[in-house]
């Protein structure tokens, strides 16, 4: 791997699969792996999961950490040719050649802003520090996916699954906000390139997510037929790709225990942070089914995985 910021950058996903489940049976061995490396976390946005799960995966493998909140007063530039008399102080050339001198790995996140979806799309951010980094780049949430959550949820329901291609739901729930849809964009991408899961949407008219992520799934509007026989079940609002950045309140949408009972008493999962019974009814998130801290602690091994892949460990 060069860099990792989608699953095209997987070596295959059952390989990083076993490669996370590795260092997650042999924690606390791998300390020689990094030894001698910096490892720079650079956020743009807030994160508990993320920050966290990174941070303790680098130590796992021996990386010097830092990490650098950047979404205060810190004003990129990422336009090239731009004349920087307003408020940007530093241009992402320097900042990303600079950084590199500091590290040998660059993990970076950056959230969209939701107005325009062609900038958002282009990834601009990321791709800006890929492209004058020497270093690896690692994705911690771009503006259009979350690739370390999406290989931590591979892991999850590779421990988890009963049959050898489970049926896998991602549906749309409601929240008071709007949302990006690079979880539920990153989850499907990995879901359809896995051969080893079967990948159902739902969502409401209007927020169908962009098909370059879900081509190959089946796309419902209808929760409940969607939720029939399902082995796993994963919860997430996303706000609209095609009116973009537009919400709606349906609490028709709400995962509760009655929908559960429609499925094959499947697995329920969330990447958290989780608005309780708005996304998701109490007793679904407090059942013995639901997997959403097994999740976030799988978070770490997802991180140590592709850290050590991108040393070529
Ligand atoms: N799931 C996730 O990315 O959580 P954080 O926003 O807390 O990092």
């Amino acid at each position: 791997m060069k860099n990792f910021l989608s699953v095209h950058d997987a070596t295959t996903i059952p390989d990083l699969v076993n490669r996370a489940r590795h260092y997650k049976a042999s924690r606390n061995e791998n300390r020689e792996l990094a030894d001698g490396k910096t490892l720079i976390n650079l956020f743009f946005n807030p994160s508990l999961r993320t920050r966290l799960s990174t941070e303790r995966a680098g130590y796992e493998l021996g990386f010097q950490v830092i990490t650098m909140d950047a979404g205060g007063g810190w004003k990129l530039e990422f336009e090239d040719g731009a004349v920087m008399n307003l408020d940007s102080a530093e241009h992402v050339k320097e900042a990303a050649g600079v950084l590199s001198q500091y590290c040998d790995v660059l993990a970076v996140r950056s959230f969209p802003g939701l107005e325009d979806r062609t900038a958002d799309y282009e990834d601009r951010i990321i791709n800006a520090f890929v492209k004058y980094a020497t270093v690896p780049v690692v994705s911690l949430e771009s503006a259009i996916r979350h690739p370390l959550q999406s290989l931590a949820d591979c892991v999850t329901i590779a421990e988890h699954r009963q049959t050898d291609r489970p049926k896998v739901v991602l549906t749309w729930a409601p929240h008071p906000r709007k949302l990006p849809q690079a979880v539920a964009n990153s989850f499907a991408e990995w879901m359809v390139k896995w051969d080893e899961v079967d990948l159902t949407i739902a969502n409401p008219e209007g927020f169908d997510l962009a098909t370059e992520f879900t081509a190959g799934a089946r796309v419902l509007h209808n929760q409940e037929e969607a939720m029939r026989g399902a082995d796993f079940v994963y919860a997430k609002n996303w706000s609209s790709y095609t009116d973009y950045g537009a919400t709606a309140q349906l609490p028709d949408w709400t995962v509760s225990e009655q929908k559960m009972a429609l499925t094959n008493d499947a697995f329920f999962m969330h990447c958290l942070p989780v608005r309780r019974n708005v996304v998701v009814t109490d007793g679904v998130l407090d059942s013995d089914r639901s997997l959403v801290l097994r999740q976030a602690d799988n978070r770490t091994w997802a991180a140590a995985a592709v850290l050590a892949g991108l040393l070529g460990g």
